[in-house]
């Protein structure tokens, strides 16, 4: 008998490319056999992301389209994710083409719950808790890259910061037993992965229970004993995100320090460079205190690699507020900076605050911090020129045939000329162009790896 095809659309963040990756291993598994092409497939999931209303709005536009181009009589349409968490029952009342809704936690119930919706229920609804005895290993062959690969190390975020639904989207923090992602990473390594990211909304309130696994390494806190012991599986590159400023350890500077493999990158996202802006925000950090973090980072061993997230237009922010920002992020010297409009959502607190900003004061608020991040990243990216940097090479560049593209374990995009011997290689690469959010170079293999 011919298997059930299911095609699996993911959007958002990483943590829902590591739930894609998971549901594909348990639907697999279970018989399903999984498809690339949206129009042939008997099921398709959209694992969906809620964190602005313009992502949100992505998946009924999505799922007319799907209806509208599906080839198959019958082809059953599923909701996955955030929005599905979020909005349960009533994602059915919005998008009637709509068969299955499956929250943030139901991931290894999909096939139990497609069989429901195939064999006739309609509407067929799970926004329960994960269950004990879970898949969290993913197969190889569903993982995004065959040599970089997502380790959820913690699911969920407590700390309720105003303006974020993540909390009420993905639960309260979970995180996985020490000696499970060790074991994991250990396996990655024999399969042939070079890089893994350790996943989490914030990987420094990894909390174990119990913190089995680590006894035998050091560190001031259970995430920072974590990465000593990821980093002594010998897997060649380990990164991170994403780290919240105020939980950020120094100690974590001090693993990247003591180990080579613990690449040179930190992503610490500010929010804002205001401490009235932030108060309101709930960050529970002030100006001074992510500053006192930054430095920490600036005096490591190794050159580390630094980048942030902001958000302009946050109720009531006054248009001096946004020059703290902009000060703020000439200070931090980001080696790259996501910008984000503040999008009020359903549920959390700062969408109740009045005092809104315009759509369009927004986004002139935008482009002021944009301007400053692109001068600084131009000086910053030019630093580079002539320095070699070591590259992972993912695949071919979409931009140039004769072209390679891999990131630099400061996560940079790096681009360089070369065969396609080298995909799947670290490769040193001597700079010799500056883009403006991409370095350009030609392989040096025998350079010492001097600089990043
Ligand atoms: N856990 C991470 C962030 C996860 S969400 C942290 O705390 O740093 C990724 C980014 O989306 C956030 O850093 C924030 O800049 C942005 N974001 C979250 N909610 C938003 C909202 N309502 N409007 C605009 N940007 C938002
Ligand atoms: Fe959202 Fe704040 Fe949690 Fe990050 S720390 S996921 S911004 S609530
Ligand atoms: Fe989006 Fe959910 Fe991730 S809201 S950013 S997919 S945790």
């Amino acid at each position: 008998m011919k298997k059930t095809s299911v095609y699996i659309e993911t959007f958002g963040c990483q943590m829902n490319v590591a739930d894609t990756e998971r549901a594909s291993t348990g639907l697999r598994r279970a018989g399903y056999e999984l498809t690339g092409e949206a129009e042939e497939a008997d099921v398709v999931l959209l694992n969906t992301c809620s964190i602005r209303a313009r992502a949100e709005a992505k998946v009924y536009s999505r799922v007319g389209e799907v209806k509208h181009k599906g080839r198959r009589s019958g082809q059953l349409i599923g909701v996955m994710g955030c929005v599905a968490q979020l909005e349960g029952e009533a994602v059915f009342d919005h998008a009637p083409s709509v068969g299955l809704v499956a929250g943030t936690q139901a991931t290894d119930r999909l096939p139990a719950l497609i069989e429901r919706a195939r064999a006739g229920e309609k509407k067929v609804l799970d926004l329960g808790e994960r269950e004990a005895g879970e898949i969290w290993e993913v197969s190889p062959v569903e993982r995004h890259s065959p040599y970089v690969a997502f380790v959820p190390i913690i699911e969920g975020c407590n700390k309720f910061c105003s303006y974020c639904i993540v909390p009420f989207s993905r639960g309260r923090e979970r995180s996985r037993p020490a000696a499970e992602v060790i074991d994991e990473v250990k396996r990655l390594k024999d399969a042939g992965f070079s890089e893994v990211h350790l996943l989490g909304q914030n990987v420094n309130s990894y909390r174990p229970r119990p913190p089995v696994g680590l006894e035998n390494f050091d560190g001031a806190t259970p995430f920072s004993k974590l990465l000593r012991a990821v980093a002594a599986t010998g897997m060649e590159r380990i990164k991170f995100t994403t780290s919240f400023p105020r939980d950020f350890h120094h100690d974590i500077v001090a693993a990247i320090d003591e180990n080579p493999n613990l690449c040179n990158w930190v992503h610490l996202p500010a929010q804002s460079g205001n401490d009235r802006v932030l108060r309101q925000m709930r960050r529970g950090h002030k100006v001074a205190d992510y500053l006192e973090r930054i430095r920490t980072i600036k005096n490591a061993r190794r050159r580390i690699a630094l980048t942030s997230d902001m958000i302009v237009g946050f109720p009531g922010e006054t248009a001096e507020e946004v020059m703290d920002t902009v000060s703020l992020v000439e200070q931090c010297q980001y080696d790259s900076l996501y910008i984000f409009k503040y999008s009020p959502r359903a549920r959390t607190p700062a969408a109740a605050m009045s005092d809104t900003i315009s759509e369009e004061e927004k986004t002139e608020r935008f482009e002021r911090v944009e301007e400053a991040q692109k001068r600084i990243q131009k000086t910053l990216y030019s630093s580079y020129l002539g320095e070699v940097v070591n590259v992972l090479v993912e695949r071919r560049s979409t931009r140039s045939e004769l072209d390679l593209m891999g990131h630099s374990t400061c996560h940079k995009i790096v681009n360089f000329r070369g065969s396609d011997a080298l995909i799947g290689r670290t490769v040193d690469v001597r700079i010799t162009e500056v883009k403006s959010n991409s370095l350009y170079g030609e392989a040096a293999q025998s350079l010492l790896k001097a600089f990043c």
